[in-house]
């Protein structure tokens, strides 16, 4: 993982090279929809306040939960025992980014939502409240953090996931086997390591369709996530690419002739 400056010095690349936001000069009807109906979408929604009066309650929650350490680890501490307000408060993506998903499923209406990484099922609200049709699958390695993420969902009163347990690089190929849909929309945030993020990409793969998207979190967290990253958006199927520098977006629009990459302000 990069050193704080490191990442600070990248963020200030980023911000200075990425194009402003707003969609001014931006040529692909598809990328300017996208910035001014989904990026510049400002609007509060009545579920947005739910899910962060739970996000509080978990953040001042001290229960410890025994955890196996998966993937990278955490940013934080690598401590077999954490507190959930520990997990709470660095884990999770902040609401802003939560949100924005939210946002991309409404507006694209997607069904079939896939997230790796439920941690204690925050997002996952986020997604499953975007559309109440299809379902969102969501996996997660260690089962104490997993029966908090269920908590969430019974106050919630959100029965449209379906939670795995287990690590992802057996559930993942295990669910896709039986799965016989395509899936519109996932996310990938868990195990920020080169080989397996492209792995489950990969296996992903197979389950989209021209107007799916995946998206992979902190591609530029870590030289592994930037090699991953910079390795998924060169392949062909790829048509075109986001970078809103903490998360990534990979589209498989056959409209889109010729590949296009894009770096906009978030
Ligand atoms: C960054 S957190 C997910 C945060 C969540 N998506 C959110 O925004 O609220 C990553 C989660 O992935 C889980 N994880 C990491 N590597 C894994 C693996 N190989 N198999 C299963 N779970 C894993 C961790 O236990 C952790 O809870």
């Amino acid at each position: 993982m990069f050193s704080k400056i490191e990442l600070a010095k990248k963020y200030l690349r980023y911000w200075t090279k990425a194009s402003n936001g707003k969609g001014h000069g931006t040529h692909s009807p598809f990328v300017y929809d996208f910035i001014r109906k989904v990026l510049m979408d400002n609007d509060s929604h009545p579920e947005f306040a739910r899910i962060e009066q739970l996000r509080q309650q978990l953040r001042k929650d001290n229960t410890l939960l025994e955890i196996r350490d998966f993937g990278a680890g955490s940013r934080v501490d690598d401590h077999k025992q954490r507190a959930v307000s520990s997990i709470a408060k660095s884990a999770l993506k902040p609401a802003k980014y939560s949100q924005l998903f939210y946002k991309i499923i409404q507006h694209y209406n997607y069904k079939n939502r896939l997230e790796l990484g439920t941690s204690l099922g925050i997002t996952t609200s986020y997604l499953a409240n975007a559309n109440k049709d299809g379902k969102v699958y969501t996996f997660e390695g260690a089962p104490s953090v997993a029966t908090v993420a269920q908590k969430t969902f019974t106050n919630l009163e959100l029965s449209n996931i379906e939670l795995t347990e287990g690590n992802f690089d057996e559930t993942l190929p295990a669910f896709l086997a039986n799965y016989k849909d395509k899936i519109d929309f996932s996310f990938i945030d868990g195990n920020h390591r080169e080989q397996p993020t492209i792995n489950y990409y990969e296996q992903l793969l197979p389950f989209t369709h021209n107007d799916s998207v995946i998206i992979l979190d902190d591609i530029h967290w870590s030289q592994g996530m930037e090699n991953a990253w910079y390795n998924i958006i060169e392949r062909p199927e790829v048509t075109l690419s986001i970078d809103l520098f903490f998360i990534g977006l990979v589209f498989f629009r056959k409209e889109n002739k010729e590949k296009e990459h894009f770096t906009i302000r978030y």
